[in-house]
């Protein structure tokens, strides 16, 4: 069952765009500041997802923590409180629908609306020649990676709509533009999110919401480690870096952060790449 943990949404406002006072302060009034948001990131419990929250939640958004393990939620939660962002959390594995549907209700019931959306998702399960996967490998890869992302944001429109507009950001990555070595089918899903981000632009732009999505390169987290704990593979990944150096979660959040906010407002159907500079193009 479904458990939510939640810090109570007392300052969050229903009203989208409007002012309150917030852990951002600083920010409040600024173009970067997402006073009065509610943001749903998913699997925002730890690496980039949980760097996303933080960069939302300093910024003034309240932010909406998950993934499918309750203890994780826990231990996220516990850590943006202590920063003094404003958290709500619950599990939800998005590959399951009923699970997608009770975050969006909670979300809504708790924060009074809905105005960000990050897509941050996907699973691997399979390292190899592609011509080795199997469908259930497909399966498996394109249900969490790419349909979860859209029947997500298909869900979170309507209460979008209802602010008067929103944002929308996929976590897509670098090896969707250049297909890494063994991971075929998760690069192919990784391309497919920059289609779904194009697809979804124009569209969702009548109703002011933009759509766009973050590539990062090789970032330093548990999904990674098998890249970057390698001495050998850091050392050829660097040949391709001008930044020689692996990227931090940190980094990816405030891309993140930034395409939420108003100073990206004439932005939309835009992927940016964040890798050090590694050369990227379809
Ligand atoms: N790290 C990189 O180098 C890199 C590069 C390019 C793109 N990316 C992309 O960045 C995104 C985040 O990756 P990461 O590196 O930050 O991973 P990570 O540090 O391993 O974190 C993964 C998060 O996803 C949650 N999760 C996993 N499966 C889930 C599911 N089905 N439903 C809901 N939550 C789920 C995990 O928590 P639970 O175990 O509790 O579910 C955890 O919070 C992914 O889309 C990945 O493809 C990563």
């Amino acid at each position: 069952m479904l458990r939510c943990l939640v810090s109570r949404c007392f300052l969050t406002n229903p009203v989208a765009g409007q002012t309150r006072k917030m852990s951002g302060g600083s920010l409040a009034g600024s173009q970067s500041s997402l006073a009065g948001k509610v943001a749903i990131v998913t699997a925002s419990t730890d690496g980039i997802g949980l760097a996303a929250a933080q960069a939302l939640g300093q910024r003034g958004a309240h932010v909406v923590v998950s993934s499918r393990r309750q203890s994780n939620v826990d231990k996220a939660v516990a850590q943006l409180q202590s920063e003094k962002i404003q958290v709500t959390g619950t599990t939800c594995n998005v590959g399951k629908s009923e699970d997608r549907e009770r975050l969006v209700n909670m979300t809504v019931e708790h924060c009074g609306g809905i105005d960000i959306l990050v897509s941050n998702a996907a699973v691997n399960p399979f390292f190899g020649n592609i011509m080795d996967s199997t469908a259930a490998v497909w399966d498996k890869i394109l249900d969490v990676n790419v349909k979860a992302a859209f029947l997500m944001t298909q869900l979170v429109v309507p209460h979008m709509e209802k602010r008067g507009g929103g944002s929308v950001v996929f976590v897509s990555s670098v090896a969707g533009y250049q297909p890494m070595q063994a991971l075929g089918p998760y690069s192919v899903s990784k391309t497919a999110l920059l289609g779904l981000t194009r697809a979804l632009a124009p569209e969702l732009a009548q109703s002011h919401i933009r759509v766009n999505c973050v590539a990062p390169g090789v970032i330093k987290t548990r999904f990674s480690q098998a890249l970057w704990q390698d001495e050998d593979i850091v050392d050829e990944f660097k040949k391709q870096l001008s930044i020689k150096r692996v990227g931090e979660p940190e980094e990816i959040g405030g891309v993140i952060a930034f395409l939420c906010s108003k100073d990206a407002s004439y932005i939309t159907g835009e992927t940016i790449t964040v890798t050090g500079g590694m050369s990227c193009r379809l």
